[in-house]
């Protein structure tokens, strides 16, 4: 049957991979016939996601933390040697931060930026090399919508979600020679285990007031999934260094 999503004989490693937004895509990556490799610190949420993949025994995982910035090489040897190049990343490990600007300090934001930057770009520079990735691969990065609109209390967290993008665009460039795709997916509001928490802290008036910023409601790992796996295929093999907007029409206004 013609379907140009199919991730049929591709390789996909998802970080964040064993709650919300990450694990969203993980199944749906091995619903879409990729084989899928785990990224996240927990083995028991793992292995939890991994039971959760269409046929688990074809996927793979691996225990790591991301703030371990300099053993990223050492990740991507063993599962490259083991599990041979990849071809498509979704790169959806993230904290937020909720402090007001006084109260950053620089810790703070290298902390933030670590973890949802640095660790990105430090897969991404290895998968610059034809040794771990395929020519014709596609890179996806999760980042938000703070990195085009301002809120409150997030400036290290939306600063570290800006850099995404703007960094996309010169990547999308240099990699462009080998036909590598890369792009950012910036998801507003969405249902995750985690958000549905904050979200329950919130006083009615403060949870009506952001509920109503999206003309189609909040999101659902759903929304951001599918946004992932057409950019991990081969339909938008003419697209790179974007940003794709998945907000329920929030920022149309
Ligand atoms: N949920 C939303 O409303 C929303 C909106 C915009 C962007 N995002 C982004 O989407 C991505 C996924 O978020 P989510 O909402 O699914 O939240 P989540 O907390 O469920 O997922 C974040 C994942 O990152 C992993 N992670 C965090 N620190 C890590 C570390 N040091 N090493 C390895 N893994 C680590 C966590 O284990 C988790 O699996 C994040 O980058 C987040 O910033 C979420």
């Amino acid at each position: 049957m013609y379907n140009p999503f199919s991730l049929e004989d591709k390789t996909v490693l998802v970080t964040g991979a064993s709650s919300g937004i990450g694990q969203q895509c993980a199944i749906d990556c091995s619903r879409m016939g990729a084989k899928v490799i785990l990224i996240a610190r927990n083995e028991i949420r793992l292995q939890e996601t991994l039971s959760l993949l269409d046929h688990p025994e074809r996927h793979c995982y691996y225990k790591f933390d991301l703030f371990q910035t300099d053993q990223i090489k050492t990740l991507v040897d063993e599962i490259v040697e083991k599990q041979g190049k990849i071809d498509g990343f979704v790169y959806a490990a993230g904290v937020e931060k909720t402090l007001p600007i006084k109260l950053l300090t620089p810790d703070d934001y290298i902390n933030v930026f670590k973890v949802n930057t640095l660790g990105a770009f430090e897969f991404i520079r290895y998968f610059s090399n034809k040794k771990y990735f395929r020519d014709g691969g596609h890179i996806v990065l999760i980042s938000s919508i703070t990195s085009i609109i301002g809120r409150g209390g997030v400036s290290a967290y939306a600063a570290s979600k800006g850099a995404m993008v703007s960094a996309v665009r010169s990547m999308a460039l240099e990699l462009a020679k080998k036909k590598i795709c890369i792009n950012c997916i910036s998801p507003g509001t969405i249902l995750t285990p985690l958000m549905q928490n904050f979200l329950s802290d919130l006083s009615e008036e403060d949870y009506q007031k952001r509920v109503s910023g999206f003309p189609l409601g909040l999101g659902e790992v759903v929304d951001v999934s599918n946004a992932c796996i057409y950019l991990l295929s081969d339909a938008s093999r003419w697209v790179t260094g974007q940003n794709l907007i998945v907000d329920g029409g929030y920022t149309a206004r």
